[in-house]
């Protein structure tokens, strides 16, 4: 009976902060050793060392609001499992990265490429192995983004990674000699550079592999939809209603390419003004909610319009990094993690949908 209490106390915790509507039986479990003491074991599909102790903080709370449960000790086992998600069978594997998210929009300077890095970093942060790939053949921003001035070392014919902040990372902007030189592609040249960019890049060991699209519907997005295995694909907005339907695009396409959408990320919501602590709804309220809802997509988070945000870019050090306790780290800590539970259901979700239906 109190075991259920305990169990029904973290599938709470674990709801309300992913965003899902219930949790697996199998994420929880929890034993009564002798009376009144307890062993909690959850073992998730998803990185959680950084958001684990506030989890254990909020389930210790309930637990001890509900007076109808004697507890003398709880003894916490916290695991992480991460899957590699099927992909297509006809396009070629990287046996050594489990699973590939591509972050993207439909219109530019909307906030992909920083929304990337600092889901990125805010994942490695949790624990997980993870590598960015800087799709932006045209204009690539990872370079300035993660501050790498370094050029990837060669070993073969093969490109070993730059590892800043602790992420794998790889970008035709290492490449240049500058990143003021203009590179003129023609399409297959694009599509090319990006494949050889995944697979001759000596990715080591990862969980993720976030990629960052260049902007619009072009040959780069149908690389990607049909050359190279995606588990999964996370849409940026800002609320503008522009910037809405050219997402609808980005959307339309990804469904179309039946690429699983994880949800929208909604960037430069509102202003919160650090002099008056006015906040500010600029460009319209809940673009990214009525998106969402429209496509039957996740709204998987909010982030303001914020100098900081800009300032730590520029910098080359992610906000994530830079101020890792700050409000606005919270909110890309919460995103990620809302995406990539949301990628780890959608595994068990494909092996229930290929299970035996036995009619007795
Ligand atoms: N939430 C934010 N608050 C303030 N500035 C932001 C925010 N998000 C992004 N920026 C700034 O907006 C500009 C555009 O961001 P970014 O380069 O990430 O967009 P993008 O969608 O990747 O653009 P492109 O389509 O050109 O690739 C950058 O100067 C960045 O620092
Ligand atoms: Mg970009």
């Amino acid at each position: 009976m109190s075991a259920a209490i305990i169990i029904d106390s973290i599938k709470h915790v674990l709801i309300e902060a992913l965003a899902i509507p219930a949790i697996p039986d199998n994420w929880v479990q929890v034993v009564e050793n002798k009376e009144n003491n307890y062993s909690i074991r959850l073992k998730l599909p998803f990185p959680h060392d950084k958001i684990q102790s506030l989890w254990q903080q909020q389930v210790m709370q309930a637990l001890t609001e509900n007076n109808t449960i004697h507890i003398h000790s709880l003894q916490w086992q916290w695991e992480s499992t991460i899957v590699a998600l099927e992909t297509p069978a006809n396009v070629k594997t990287l046996p050594q990265v489990k699973n590939i998210i591509a972050i993207a929009s439909g219109k530019g300077g909307v906030g992909k490429s920083t929304v990337t890095t600092n889901l990125a970093l805010a994942l490695a942060a949790e624990g997980a192995r993870v590598g960015i790939l800087d799709a932006d053949i045209y204009g690539p921003n990872q370079p300035n983004l993660l501050g790498v001035t370094e050029k990837p070392q060669v070993q073969g014919k093969a490109l070993i990674p730059l590892l800043k902040h602790g992420v794998q990372s790889m970008s035709i902007g290492y490449l240049l000699d500058s990143a003021e030189t203009p590179v003129i592609w023609r399409g297959p040249m694009v599509s090319g550079a990006l494949q050889q960019l995944l697979y001759d890049t000596l990715w080591h060991e990862l969980d993720y592999l976030l990629i960052d699209m260049p902007p619009g519907t072009g040959d780069i997005q149908l690389t990607l939809s049909q050359k190279i295995p995606v588990s999964g694909a996370v849409i940026v907005t800002t609320p503008q209603d522009l910037a809405l339907l050219d997402v609808q695009k980005a959307v339309n396409m990804f469904k179309k390419v039946a690429i699983p959408l994880l949800g929208v990320v909604e960037n430069m919501a509102y202003y919160h003004c650090p002099q008056c602590q006015h906040t500010d709804a600029i460009f319209g309220e809940a673009g990214g909610k009525r998106m969402a809802e429209n496509f039957d997509l996740d709204l998987l988070g909010l982030l303001p319009l914020n100098t900081e945000i800009r300032r730590a870019s520029d910098a080359g050090i992610p906000l994530v990094v830079s101020a890792p306790e700050s409000a606005i780290t919270q909110n890309y800590q919460q995103i990620a993690l809302k995406m990539v539970a949301r990628l780890a259901l959608r595994a068990t979700q494909v092996k229930r949908r290929f299970a035996k239906i036995v009619v007795e």
